[in-house]
């Protein structure tokens, strides 16, 4: 088993890379970077680069958990500040819907409908946002939509889209980031007839892993630092376990992927080098399946991944493990423990996607994410709208990241509608697999052009586009805009 042990990096190595960035420090609190406070400059966001914190591990791997599953009708959702367990015996205080960290997961069939109360327990004010469902305005969690503690909300809405893997999570302005950070965020799985029918690997062998990353402090508590601009965590957990392990049979398994990190991105392997059979991400079932050794996903950005241990001997440990930026480290171990006979199947013809045609397109509106705060030069203002789109018009959407620093990736998500990706140029250069068919966020990293086409043809009303990395997204890299 390859089990490459996270490069342990000095505290003078953080300094000088944090310099390197212009950052400045005032996280005196946590153990390692205790007694380097300086103030930050007065406007300028104060930097966590991600190469300076290292995933460490323990040497014990403790039972991947399965978060329950609810139902969407009738359901009450009930954020509050909760004991976490996180594993291996361990617990911190945080926080958790009903209770359960990661959240319940919501699973229900395309044609239902969702009657959900948010009934807000946390001290502070709070919305809850089903990222990845197309739904009015009224139900989408806007940040205006904020309700008080004690407060509630009531959610109605029609599960009219395809099959896939969305999530929810809080979306009170400025307070996203530490919100999800100390465990707010569960998963939300639309099934339809078309995808049941195909026989995809199901029950025990259709798993969901919430996959993040979270800062865990001295005394083994998550914390969360106000005031970044990234917040890498030193600790991996899967489904709210760390250091997952999961005893497996020898039959193929789906495993829906989401990356519920606040700042961290992915680039997932298997140590034996196997493929993943990529089927799915944001929007749903990809047009056919694809074969790929590495996957790459920031901070919002889901995917369906089919991984086969047929032919694994009882005893084999496989890991799945992530490097990015040249830090390695582990996500979620593999245990094959059974010898059993097959079962489900992965087609190679999935679903049918319409292509937009970019000539088809009726406009196009560029988006430069600079820095950490703005979008095009301007920061969010909740009352301010920032733009406005016809209705069912086909539109070109062109992001770019201007930025040089290695570490500044951008997460673009937009509310509203899926889209397509059509173009990526400058930085990694391409369109990726994973990046194909319906997705809701794409990942910009460094010096990178993305090209998508979207077209709201749901509803109208107010909708946002931000920045996924959550410390972007609560200092201003967002968007207000209506569909008109
Ligand atoms: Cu997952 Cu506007 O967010
Ligand atoms: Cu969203
Ligand atoms: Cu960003």
């Amino acid at each position: 088993m390859s089990n490459d042990n996270p490069r342990h990096q000095s505290r003078r190595d953080f300094i000088r890379a944090a310099a390197a960035t212009g950052g400045a420090i005032t996280l005196g609190s946590l153990p390692f970077l205790a007694g380097c406070e300086s103030p930050a400059p007065a406007g300028r966001p104060i930097d966590f680069p991600d190469a300076t914190l290292d995933v460490v591990a323990s040497a014990t791997r403790n039972p991947l958990r399965i978060p329950p599953t609810v139902s969407p009708s009738g359901l009450t959702l009930s954020p509050a500040p909760a004991t976490l367990d996180l594993g291996g015996g361990q617990t911190s205080p945080g926080l958790a819907f009903n209770g359960a960290f990661p959240g319940p997961t919501i699973r229900a069939t395309v044609g239902q409908s969702a009657s959900i109360v948010m009934q807000n327990g946390l001290p502070e004010g709070t919305i809850v946002h089903w990222h990845g469902l197309v739904v009015p305005h009224e139900a989408d969690g806007h940040p205006i939509q904020a309700v008080g503690p004690g407060g509630s909300y009531a959610y109605q809405f029609a599960l009219a889209q395809r099959a896939g893997l969305s999530w929810y999570h809080p979306h009170p302005h400025m307070r996203v980031g530490r919100q999800v950070h100390q465990g707010l965020a569960g998963l939300f799985i639309i099934d339809d007839p078309a995808e049941l029918a195909l026989n995809l690997p199901s029950g025990p062998y259709d798993i969901p892993l919430v996959i993040r990353d979270g800062r865990l402090n001295a005394s083994g508590q998550l914390e969360y630092v106000d005031g970044v601009s990234g917040h890498p965590g030193n600790t991996i957990f899967c489904n709210g376990v760390r250091d997952a392990t999961l005893n497996v049979d020898t039959n193929r398994y789906r495993f829906r992927i989401l990356n519920a990190s606040n700042t961290r991105v992915f680039t997932m392997r298997l140590s034996n080098a196997a493929p993943f059979i990529l089927i799915g991400n944001d929007g749903g079932l990809l047009p056919a399946r694809v074969s790929v050794t590495s996957i790459t996903i920031g901070p919002a950005e889901r995917v369906d991944v089919v991984i086969n241990f047929a032919r694994q001997p009882v005893g084999t440990r496989i890991m799945l493990t992530s490097n990015f930026n040249s830090q390695n480290f582990d996500l979620l171990e593999f245990v094959v423990t059974r010898s059993i006979t097959p079962t489900g199947q992965v087609p190679a013809t999935l679903s049918t996607i319409p292509t937009y045609q970019r000539a088809a397109a009726v406009r196009t509106r560029s988006f430069s994410f600079d820095g950490a705060m703005r979008i095009n030069g301007v920061s969010y203002d909740m009352n301010r709208i920032d733009f406005r789109v016809p209705f069912g018009d086909l539109e070109l959407w062109r992001f770019s990241n201007p930025n040089t620093g290695t570490n500044v990736n951008h997460p673009v998500h937009v509310h509203g509608a899926h889209f397509q990706v059509i173009s990526r140029t400058g930085g990694r250069g391409t369109v990726f697999p994973w990046e194909r068919g319906w997705k809701d966020t794409v990942l910009l990293t460094p010096l990178e052009t993305v090209e998508v086409l979207v077209r709201f043809d749901h509803y109208r009303g107010l909708y946002l586009l931000h920045c996924h990395r959550l410390e972007h997204e609560d200092m201003g890299m967002m968007s207000n805009f209506e569909v008109v």
